[in-house]
């Protein structure tokens, strides 16, 4: 929903973790027939299934899918000219849980995405510390996140309380 409010016709928006293409198709439909997504993925497989899931919502057009690491996002998008950044964290549902999302590559691809985005514009992370690997992650990004605070961000995080094992949660940060 938050996404959506700030997007609008024609802007440049980014999907770090294409995965099965789900969020590329949400940012596709938001940015409208002149808009354009850049969507990352490592795996193959990834970015075959999303860039079939985007074809069939009829968002071909829109969306160029890169197989590469989304630490690559200032390869393709330059400082202050995306509206939203969307990361998907932990592995690919229905894939290889061994290939997932990690601490390090996460952190600087979460600082390129703070540059490359413009005023006002948004970054949006779901978080996973269900799993091994994703507790980490998920409190590093926690912190990294919190911190563009002290730089004027406003920053906010959407998660359950009092569940069993640690819930995913939403970290959102609109950019000053
Ligand atoms: C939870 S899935 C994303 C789900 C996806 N957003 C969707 O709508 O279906 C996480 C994805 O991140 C990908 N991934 C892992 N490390 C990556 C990296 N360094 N750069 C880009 N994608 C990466 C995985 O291959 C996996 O497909």
């Amino acid at each position: 929903m938050l996404v959506k409010e700030v997007l609008r016709e024609g802007d440049l928006a980014i999907d770090a973790t294409a995965g099965n293409g789900h969020d590329s198709a949400f940012l596709a439909e938001c940015v409208g027939a002149s808009g354009r997504v850049i969507a990352f993925d490592i795996q193959p497989d990834a970015i075959d299934q999303a860039r079939r899931h985007v074809s069939a919502c009829g968002f071909a057009e829109r969306v160029e899918f890169h197989q590469e690491s989304h630490t690559n996002i200032p390869a393709h998008a330059s400082p202050g000219t995306v509206a939203a950044v969307m990361f998907n964290l932990g592995y690919l549902p229905g894939g290889d849980h061994a290939i997932a999302t990690e601490s390090p590559q996460t952190l600087i691809a979460i600082e390129e995405a703070v540059e490359v985005l413009k005023p006002g514009g948004l970054l949006s992370i779901v978080c996973y510390p269900g799993h091994a690997a994703g507790a980490g992650e998920a409190e590093a990004v926690e912190d990294k996140v919190t911190s563009l605070t002290e730089v004027g961000w406003r920053v906010a995080a959407y998660k359950m309380c009092g569940t069993h094992k640690p819930s995913p949660f939403l970290m959102l940060a609109c950019k000053p």
